[in-house]
């Protein structure tokens, strides 16, 4: 996903704004450039390929002089990878530079008008219609800039976050939100703009979100912010308490390793402030007794992990709160009709909090009349905050594309929402939910020692990381596991794989299984471990390879059968999962490690994806 950084202030802006997109990387991008106001206008420079190709071509930003810029990290959406088509993208005029994360969902027929005003365009992106447009007006209407910029996003439609740069204007930004996140740094003598607040938090800790519609005006005096109605509004402003080496790799070879790694302090900072004397505390939750008993139905909303982080909790809060939970895509709920009332609880996951196909879930479910509760990592997004409800994993920054330790929290705080809605609904045992509170508080020590047995999972890693395609299974919480396993293996290693419910393959899936198939079966459920142990039987006489995730007290008799064992500690069934997930996240590390993959920005993909 694109990343913006803007740096108004007395400092040189060139080495502030490359370093600022420099923690951008983790999102994933193919070109960069950033645009400096100058004595002789802008100055601006971009270059299809990694960051270092841009910094190799300003001397780290030395060979540019001026105190006001923004930088930009494309992924590209319109238009290949290129040096025409990386941002800052730029009028005919070069008096308007425009940085911008998002799709201008017109772009087409507004190059059209403005081609048709005989203005030429020098790249295929959607973005250059923004820089045009705002110049169309701007010369045109002889507006000033912030006018100009007013009448180009009456006419634009889509998503956007962008920066702005007018020649006219050298000691300022203009910078526009609408559905792309945007965030205002404050500091003394010098204001920022960025996407996240990795890129600036060098800098400052005080940061303003702001929100759809806003438009803001950045000079090193200070920020205004104005409304959709172009009214000033006043900005709250949040200080942001964590350090910057949580986004620093800390000595580990990979974000994805060290946030492995860190998952038992991700769960402790999770679970621990929530769980006071046998009950669940959920800050600042506002949703009324009689609301949660009024309930008919649970519906959770996510894409990718987040979702599989919704299918294994379906088994738990379906267990807990018997009430139906609904898990559905929200790329596929936003045009299913979905079944959602004001009697339906509409829980959203999401680890950025920015997930645009996400987002617009959450917007139909409102419109539908359910109420929003969110689960997300990133304090102060857009999801959390359009949300009634908003909880958070205080997992910390996730730097790397592949989630791990967002999964892990994600799960363990809607665990805790089912013990706590069981509690009004009275539809849990009570000395059930003292247990499942009781083994909550003792996962960060279990998942210790499953980390500790990593070169264990290492060998196994190095047995499998030259095959074509891995096949998980397993049944009821072991099959909702199994697909993040396999998402984690796909997406840093590029194995093609599958997961598939155990009672499924004779259905059709085992046709696929032959001599050396890697199979890795789930077998952590223990009430249904003897079916486990057949479906492994199944693969076995295919020729299949079977690597068995199961709990140590079934170890000796998995591994009578698997080819190789993984075993984690016993837990409650519903808890398994929150010490499953790793074994197979640190699997998929090692094959990737070992296939020489790029472990921590994977092809193609982004980190957030605020794209449709
Ligand atoms: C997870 O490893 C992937 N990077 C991806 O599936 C991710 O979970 C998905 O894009 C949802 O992101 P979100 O949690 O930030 O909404």
């Amino acid at each position: 996903m694109c990343g913006i950084v803007g740096y108004v202030g007395r400092e040189a802006a060139a080495p502030i704004l490359l370093e600022g997109l420099s923690r951008l990387e983790y999102r994933g991008y193919d070109s960069a450039g950033v645009a400096v106001c100058t004595a002789d206008g802008l100055s601006v420079h971009k270059a299809k390929g990694r960051l270092h190709v841009l910094s190799g071509m300003l001397d780290g930003g030395r060979a540019v002089q001026g105190t006001a810029g923004v930088g930009h990290t494309r992924w590209a959406t319109h238009g290949a990878p290129s040096d025409a088509n990386s941002h800052p993208q730029v009028s005919r005029s070069g008096k308007i530079a425009v940085v911008h994360n998002g799709i201008i969902e017109n772009y087409a027929e507004l190059k059209d008008f403005l081609q048709k005003q005989g203005v030429p365009f020098a790249s295929e992106t959607d973005t250059e219609v923004v820089a045009q447009l705002v110049e169309y007006f701007y010369e045109n209407g002889k507006a000033d800039i912030l006018d100009a910029v007013g009448r180009c996003l009456h006419r634009i439609e889509g998503a956007y976050a962008l920066g702005i740069l007018c020649a006219d204007t050298p000691d300022q930004i203009v910078a526009v939100r609408k559905d792309s996140p945007l965030i205002l740094g404050i500091g003394d003598g010098c204001n920022f703009l960025a996407s996240d607040v990795t890129a600036i938090l060098r800098h400052t800790r005080r940061v303003s979100y702001m929100d759809d519609g806003d438009l803001a005006v950045l000079t090193r005096e200070g920020i205004q912010r104005y409304n959709r109605l172009m009214q000033p509004v006043e900005m709250e402003i949040t200080r942001v308490d964590w350090e910057i080496d949580a986004a620093e790799k800390g000595g580990y070879e990979h974000f994805m390793f060290k946030e492995i790694m860190e998952q038992p302090d991700a769960l402790r900072r999770a679970v621990f402030p929530r769980i006071r004397d046998g009950e669940v505390f959920l800050e600042d939750f506002s949703l009324p007794d009689a609301y949660i008993r009024s309930l008919r139905k649970l519906y959770v909303v996510a894409c990718g992990s987040s979702y599989h982080v919704g299918m294994v909790g379906k088994y738990c809060l379906e267990r807990m709160l018997r009430l139906p939970v609904e898990v559905a895509l929200a790329s596929e709920f936003r045009y299913m009709d979905p079944i959602v009332d004001e009697h339906t609880l509409v829980v959203v996951i999401s680890q950025s909090g920015e997930t645009l196909d996400t987002m617009a879930a959450l917007r139909e479910a409102k419109r539908l009349g359910a109420k929003i509760l969110s689960i997300v990592n990133v304090v102060g997004s857009s999801i959390a905050r359009e949300s009634d409800e908003a909880l958070y994993t205080w997992a910390g920054p996730e730097i790397a594309v592949a989630t791990t330790k967002a999964y892990t929290t994600q799960l363990a705080v809607l665990d805790l929402l089912g013990l706590y809605l069981s509690k009004t609904l009275g539809s849990l045992d009570e000395a059930e939910r003292r247990r499942i509170l009781d083994e909550m508080l003792l996962l960060p020590e279990k998942l210790e020692r499953v980390l500790a047995g990593k070169e264990d999972i290492q060998y196994f890693a190095s047995r499998y990381f030259n095959l074509n395609s891995v096949f998980f299974i397993g049944r009821n919480i072991d099959y909702a596991l199994g697909l993040e396993g396999s998402l984690k293996l796909k997406e840093i290693s590029y194995i093609h794989s599958e997961a598939y419910a155990s009672g499924e393959l004779k259905h059709g899936t085992i046709s696929l299984i032959e001599d050396g198939t890697l199979v890795v079966a789930l077998g952590t459920y223990g009430k249904l471990f003897e079916k486990a142990m057949s479906n492994i039987l199944e693969v076995k006489t295919r020729g299949g390879d079977v690597l068995a995730l199961t709990a140590e007290s079934r170890r000796a008799e998995m591994s009578r059968t698997a080819n190789g064992v993984i075993s984690i500690p016993d837990a409650h069934p519903m808890l398994m999962p929150l010490l499953g997930a790793a074994p197979l996240q640190l699997f998929a590390y090692y094959v990737a490690l070992m296939r020489g993959c790029d472990i921590d920005k994977p092809r193609n993909l982004a980190k957030s994806v605020t794209v449709e």
